[in-house]
């Protein structure tokens, strides 16, 4: 199963996940980086900006997640800027070897594939980061999303748009289709690092770790991993069952062992 980690807060997870990012900058430069939007891996990016001063990024590849179809790549919500503003710029990497599915209408039938080959060609992902939302997606997987699935457009539910209104004027401008990896491309990166704040996503990080195997909740899919660690603070632990468990674990955990 997942390693799961309770830390105290944001700032701590933040901690954890970019210290793993520099040792796996530092033992390759060319590290593959898979990418995260929302506001849950913001504190790895912060935690990241001070860790990398006077490291060598120059290598550094990284594919993000997913993307909304149809917006305008210029406009602020679309991935491809929040990605360029989170993480490109302050953490100097270079843009042209960060890459966000494309979401333009035209030719949006290969966009999926093109995506699927840029990241074998880089030699897959060496480190996925992952949020959750709040119906247990990850990426864009909508609930029902198959564990083989590759890159490719899905439609968004109605509870996503929703959670996602908050960045827009309304609801209405939020897209309705989106490309997203699959379910079976995250399942390829060689570590999942999946990370969930707040009350809000109790149920969603209950289910995806001790809730079964199901494409009804994709989180789940995680499962399924050899290396995925979940890094949750109480309020986001607070619906699981064996969260002592995991807390016991963490504390004897062996010094060697990175997350
Ligand atoms: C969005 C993204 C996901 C993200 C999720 C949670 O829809 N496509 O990658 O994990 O919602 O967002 P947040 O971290 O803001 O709660």
């Amino acid at each position: 199963m997942a390693e799961i980690v309770i830390v105290h807060d944001e700032a701590a997870a933040g901690a954890l996940v970019a210290d793993e990012i520099v040792r796996l900058i530092g033992a390759d430069p060319a590290t593959v980086l898979g990418l995260a939007t929302g506001s849950t891996p913001l504190p790895v990016y912060e935690a990241l900006r001070p860790r990398l001063h006077g490291v060598d990024v120059s290598r550094v590849r990284g594919f993000a997640l997913d993307e909304y179809v149809g917006i305008d790549p210029a406009h602020p919500e679309s991935y491809r800027s929040v990605i360029a503003r989170e993480v490109v710029e302050p953490l100097g990497l270079d843009p042209s070897r960060i890459r966000t599915p494309d979401g333009s209408a035209d030719g949006i039938e290969r966009h999926g594939e093109e995506y699927e080959a840029a990241i074998a060609e880089a030699g897959g992902i060496d480190l996925q980061i992952l949020g959750i939302g709040t119906d247990g997606h990850i990426g864009f997987n909508e609930p029902g999303s198959s564990f083989a699935s590759r890159t490719r457009v899905k439609t968004l539910t109605e509870q996503t748009r929703r959670d996602n209104a908050r960045f827009f004027d309304s609801i209405d401008d939020v897209p309705m289709h989106c490309i997203t990896q699959g379910l079976g491309t995250i399942l390829r990166a060689r570590h999942l690092v999946l990370l969930a704040f707040g009350e809000g996503k109790a149920a969603a990080v209950a289910a995806a770790v001790e809730g079964p195997l199901t494409a009804s909740l994709p989180g789940s899919a995680i499962q399924l991993h050899p290396h995925a660690t979940v890094i949750v603070d109480e309020s986001a632990a607070s619906h699981l069952a064996r969260a002592d468990y995991y807390r016991y674990t963490y504390a004897n955990k062996p010094d060697w062992q990175g997350i």
